[in-house]
């Protein structure tokens, strides 16, 4: 495995205005109406929640397009009931939008979990990292017994993911739309940036049956 990282020495400011123009040209050579389509509305059938990581992009590792998936994304793909971003767009998202699917995408690496595990200070967003640490300790007997630092990050990687699909669970936003009938399920990614690679959690849910009495809304 080569050690090098991808090269960005030729990214400039000009650079990406310059990267507009080709990427209109290309669309408008695929499809005269692209932007036309775009500009009359939007119904994606997914909200993503992933990492802020500019390694994973949603669109491009799912082969996707814009105007097919609607967009979250936070250092380490955090699910925080009291975060008014993510509520807005989720809000949005399952009652404006009707997703059918929300997808919470962590991925092995991920530089906000290995903060988290450590006991450095990094400033303001140790308060963000709080919330992993609380995975952690959730999951600290399987997660102790680990040796090798960087399984025990993949798992703690793995362990965040299925967390916050709970957190996602628990809101009432999510809770209401089951309520109602709509149409709705939740799942947990892992992206491997060392193959491209997305792994299904296995957490797909779209019910509260198996959720903690104490969390569940009538
Ligand atoms: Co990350």
């Amino acid at each position: 495995m080569s050690s090098q990282i991808h090269d960005t020495s030729h990214i400039t400011y000009e650079g990406l205005l310059e990267g507009n123009k080709k990427f209109i040209e290309g669309a408008l050579a695929e499809d005269p109406e692209y932007f036309d389509k775009l500009a009359n509305g939007q119904k994606p059938p997914v909200l993503w929640i992933g990492c802020a990581d500019s390694r994973v992009p949603a669109n491009q590792i799912t082969n996707t397009a814009p105007g097919e998936i609607f967009v979250h994304r936070n250092i380490a793909n955090m699910v925080i009931h009291s975060d008014m971003n993510m509520l807005s767009v989720l809000d949005y998202a399952v009652n404006v939008l009707k997703v059918k699917h929300v997808i919470v995408t962590g991925h092995y690496g991920c530089g906000g979990v290995n903060a988290a595990m450590g006991n450095n200070q990094f400033g303001l967003i140790d308060n963000w990292l709080r919330h992993i640490k609380d995975v952690y300790r959730l999951h600290a007997d399987e997660l102790d017994a680990i040796t090798d630092e960087t399984e025990r990050s993949n798992r703690l990687v793995e362990l965040n993911v299925i967390e916050n699909v709970n957190n996602l669970c628990k809101t009432s936003i999510v809770q209401n739309a089951w309520t109602n009938g709509q149409e709705l399920s939740v799942h947990g990614w892992v992206y491997s940036l060392s193959t491209g690679a997305i792994s299904d959690m296995k957490v797909s849910t779209s019910s509260n049956e198996k959720m903690d009495a104490v969390f569940k809304f009538k």
